[in-house]
């Protein structure tokens, strides 16, 4: 039994500390927008964050999300509106297939934490664990420019 925060969600899952996060989120907590590519941490398509930061929930087993904070793409949404990634996402029809895009999402969050304003250097840097293999990279790199132009104004609106 492992408990831990689930979008905001205290839950106590019966699974075995070491079973990677990604198959306790799919198939126990039935939470499918995380995907599984490659099951080695070499693609992102799986990333969530632990405590705000992006990991890889296909190499990181149950047991480090003891007691602590796990946000996936279903929890990114913040009473039912979304996050502007998200916006930006459906704003610049990033996805093509798909499949890669949680992950991609999740990764273009915590980087925009860290960095609102990137440069396409900075996102390069930031996404290169995330494949894409049809070649979104352009779009994007435009909706993570976009959704931090709007984080930006959303944060001097407030402070205002
Ligand atoms: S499925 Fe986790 S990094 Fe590829
Ligand atoms: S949209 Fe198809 S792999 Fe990224």
């Amino acid at each position: 039994m492992v408990t831990l925060t689930l979008n905001g969600q205290e839950l106590t899952l019966d699974a075995d500390p070491a079973m990677p996060l990604l198959y306790a989120i799919r198939d126990i907590a039935q939470l499918t927008g995380t995907k599984f590519g490659c099951g080695m941490g070499l693609c992102g398509a799986c990333t969530i964050h632990l405590d705000g930061q992006p990991i890889r929930a296909c190499v990181t087993p149950v047991s480090a999300a003891t007691n602590k904070h796990l946000t996936t793409i279903e929890g990114l949404a913040t009473d039912g509106v979304l996050h502007p990634v998200q916006s930006a996402w459906i704003e610049h029809k990033v996805p093509q297939c798909g499949y890669c895009q949680s992950g991609q999402m999740m990764s273009a969050v915590a980087l925009l934490k860290n960095n609102p304003n990137p440069n396409d250097d900075d996102i390069n840097t930031a996404m290169q664990g995330n494949i894409c293999r049809c070649g979104t990279y352009p779009r994007i790199r435009k909706a993570i420019k976009d959704a931090g132009k709007t984080m930006r104004e959303h944060d001097k609106a407030v402070k205002s």
